[in-house]
């Protein structure tokens, strides 16, 4: 898969690529990330990318024609365009994963106000929003989809099988990890964590993910896969039940 992130600031965006799983990643060839300057894509003495509002209205706003030029340039048959913007579909691990079909991305970092409406409507495939708040601009949300796009990829999470584990993957948070020491200031990990019983730690984990999710994201449950015993143990919680340390009733 290829990912092409256009930004005014390749400098925030670079190093980021170039670290850790992302850079490992690129260096062996999973993905290929490329960081683009929109300034290159810009004409005239000065390379101007963003001008003035029609209509007043305070601050800049990014210009059509760079833009258009950039993903003229970059696109190859089967590129995705997606503009970051506030007011787009919101980012999820299912969007990631949806994402992880497409041969090639191309991710546009706004700036300022924003960016001319006719990239949204005219170049941009879809828009996409990383959540309910605003930032300076698309370089942290560029990074955050080609982040966890990029994480789904196979064979560039060391465990196999690893995403498939974590939360949001099987419709629930994940349940508690730990790792040594068994004792950390008086907490315990739980018993059967130790037990080398695989039975019991899986349905462990089950509850807890259960449990976890009814609590912090309950709105997860209306859309996640229940067995009739799942469906009562809600009930349970609902009652005021909580689970004792091994999981089981
Ligand atoms: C300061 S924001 C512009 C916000 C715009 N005036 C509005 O109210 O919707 C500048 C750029 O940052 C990016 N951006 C900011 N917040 C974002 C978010 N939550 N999701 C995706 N992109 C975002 C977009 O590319 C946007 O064009």
């Amino acid at each position: 898969m290829r990912i092409d992130i256009v930004t005014l600031f390749p400098g925030m965006v670079e190093p980021v690529v170039a670290e850790s799983i992302l850079g490992r990643a690129r260096t062996r060839g999973l993905v290929d990330i490329r960081v683009v300057n929109l300034r290159d894509y810009a004409e005239g003495r000065h390379r101007i990318t963003d001008d003035y509002q029609f209509g007043g209205g305070g601050g800049m706003v990014l210009k059509p024609e760079p833009l258009f030029a950039a993903v003229e340039a970059l696109r190859t048959p089967g590129a995705r365009v997606i503009l970051t913007d506030p007011r787009g579909r919101r980012f999820t691990q299912e969007v990631a994963a949806e994402l992880t079909q497409v041969a090639h991305l191309i991710l546009l970092a706004g700036r300022y106000e924003g960016v001319d409406e006719r990239v949204g409507a005219g170049l941009a495939d879809e828009m996409i929003s990383i959540g309910d708040y605003v930032l300076t601009g698309g370089e942290l949300p560029a990074l955050v989809i080609a982040d966890a796009v990029t994480r789904l990829m196979p064979g560039v999470l060391g465990g196999e099988g690893a995403a498939a584990r974590e939360s949001f993957a099987s419709g629930l948070l994940e349940p508690p990890q730990y790792t040594r020491p068994e004792e950390f200031r008086g907490a315990r990990v739980p018993g059967v964590l130790l037990s080398g019983d695989h039975a019991r730690i899986a349905r462990w984990r089950r509850l807890q993910a259960l449990y976890l999710t009814w609590r912090r994201r309950p709105d997860l449950l209306d859309t996640a896969t229940l067995d009739a015993d799942e469906k009562r143990w809600i009930e349970r919680f609902e009652r005021g039940e909580t689970l004792p340390d091994d999981g089981r009733p």
